[in-house]
């Protein structure tokens, strides 16, 4: 039996006060449900409405990627400064501290290494299996024009299904292979695919040409890759040209953990994707940082 309300306070129900309902703060998003909103507000900053995403998950089909040979020596340093982590299941059981209470993408599609065609990827996990790892949202890679198109594309609207039955959202990423076209035309065909298929949120490549009719004709969020190494003013200057077009983040692996200072840049990064910070006075700061640790 509960107590009985038994103080002698009055009761206040402001009915002057209208109950408040505000859109949830994420494009596209406004129509999910609790929890996937809920899961979302752990990858994208609700302040912001930004994310840095640090994505590891290289290995799932290309093994010991330079700078990933040892993730407990040279991305655990990292993880205070992200907002997110991209990973597969077996780095994070055997690696990443269950203490990590940021979001987990966990990579969910796989099968081809570097050695075979790399569109004939399967889905590479159970869905009770992202459960019990509680992660925030399951990525997939989706090859538009690729050998296995149409797979990959099964592969993301069957995880779809999965993750709206128990509110896990899904990243599609746009996988861009050695033949593929890389500019805003294939972007936006690709991006735009993906997200009428269901994706909460989208992982493209930038391209310096249009990147905002690519953003504009994608209905959720895009985040960007990093792609291979730059000099860090130029993965800088990449990032905030890629915001200024409306992108909702970045999600970056090598031009992060190949740096020279890998934390003195993901700081870098995180000041160009949150505070809107120009890409000469995030190097500065960068150069400073990396000057500072040494
Ligand atoms: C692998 C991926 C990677 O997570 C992605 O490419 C991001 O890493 P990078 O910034 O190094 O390109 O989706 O297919």
């Amino acid at each position: 039996m509960p107590e009985i309300d038994v103080s002698e306070k009055e009761k206040q129900f402001y009915v002057d006060i209208p109950a408040k309902n505000e859109p949830f703060f994420l494009k596209g998003s406004n129509n999910l449900d609790w929890g996937m909103k809920n899961r979302l507000s752990k990858i994208f900053n609700p302040k912001s409405g930004k994310t840095v995403m640090l994505a590891i998950d290289h290995g799932y089909f290309q093994g010991p990627t330079t700078g990933l040979e040892r993730v407990d020596v040279t991305i655990l340093p990292l993880l205070e400064h992200c907002d997110t982590l991209m990973l597969t299941r077996g780095i994070m059981r055997s690696i990443i501290p269950p203490t990590f209470a940021k979001g987990i993408v966990l990579r969910a599609s796989g099968g081809p290494s570097v050695l075979n065609e790399l569109s004939n990827e399967q889905i590479a996990i159970d869905i009770d299996e992202a459960i019990r790892l509680n992660v925030a949202a399951m990525a997939v890679q989706v090859f538009i024009g690729g050998t296995f198109e149409t797979q990959s594309v099964h592969n993301m609207t069957r995880l779809v299904d999965l993750g709206n039955r128990y509110g896990i959202p899904v990243l599609g990423v746009t996988a861009v292979g050695k033949d593929m076209g890389r500019d805003a035309k294939y972007m936006r065909l690709a991006s735009r695919i993906i997200a009428e298929l269901g994706v909460s949120y989208v992982k493209t490549y930038y391209v310096p040409e249009d990147f905002d009719t690519v953003v504009a004709s994608c209905p959720v969020p895009i985040v960007i890759a990093g792609g291979k190494k730059l000099s860090e003013l130029d993965a800088l200057t990449m990032a905030y040209n890629a915001i200024q077009d409306g992108a909702a983040g970045v999600d970056m692996g090598r031009n992060i953990f190949q740096s020279d200072a890998p934390v003195a840049m993901i700081k870098a990064l995180r000041k160009v994707v949150h505070d809107g910070e120009k890409p000469k006075s995030a190097y500065d700061f960068f150069l400073t940082e990396k000057n500072k640790a040494q």
